[in-house]
């Protein structure tokens, strides 16, 4: 069994799609070890894509995600990081396949709905960046 992180971004938590997003990992088999609605500002924004520092979007990214709040879980499953990544489709949502999630609901590269971890060296960063061994379950 893997475990991954997921975020719904502000993008999608703004159009009221969080129990859809959610059932569509459910429906796959994935199931739920952590879930919550949190705001993250700025600074906790950086600190969470610390990895795209120097990246150009850096700045955009960040003020993006601490514009609202955001929706974090801790999906579990077989294969759940791959898994979670198709569920999602392509980063960009113009390239991601139909019926996927940023398909369906992304607006741009950057508005792009969810987050899933993208490797187990990325979730072992990203799961304690939100929760506690406590409130994994
Ligand atoms: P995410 O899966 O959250 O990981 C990093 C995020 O950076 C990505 O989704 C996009 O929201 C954003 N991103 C990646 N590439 C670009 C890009 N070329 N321009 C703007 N934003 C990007």
């Amino acid at each position: 069994m893997e475990k991954t992180l997921v975020i719904i971004k502000p993008d999608a938590v703004k159009k009221n799609l969080i129990g859809e997003i959610i059932s569509r990992f459910e429906k796959n088999g994935l199931r739920i070890s952590a879930l919550k609605k949190i705001y993250m500002n700025k600074k906790q924004a950086k600190g969470f894509y610390i990895v795209h520092k120097d990246r150009p979007f850096y700045e955009s990214l960040t003020d993006f995600m601490s514009e609202g709040p955001i929706v974090v879980m801790a999906l579990e499953g077989e294969d759940a990081i791959s898994k979670v990544r198709k569920i999602m489709g392509a980063t960009n949502p113009s390239q991601a396949d139909a019926g996927t999630i940023r398909k369906d609901f992304g607006e741009s590269i950057e508005r792009n709905a969810v987050h899933g971890s993208d490797s187990a060296q990325s979730a072992a960063y990203e799961i304690p960046y939100f929760f506690s061994a406590l409130e994994i379950l």
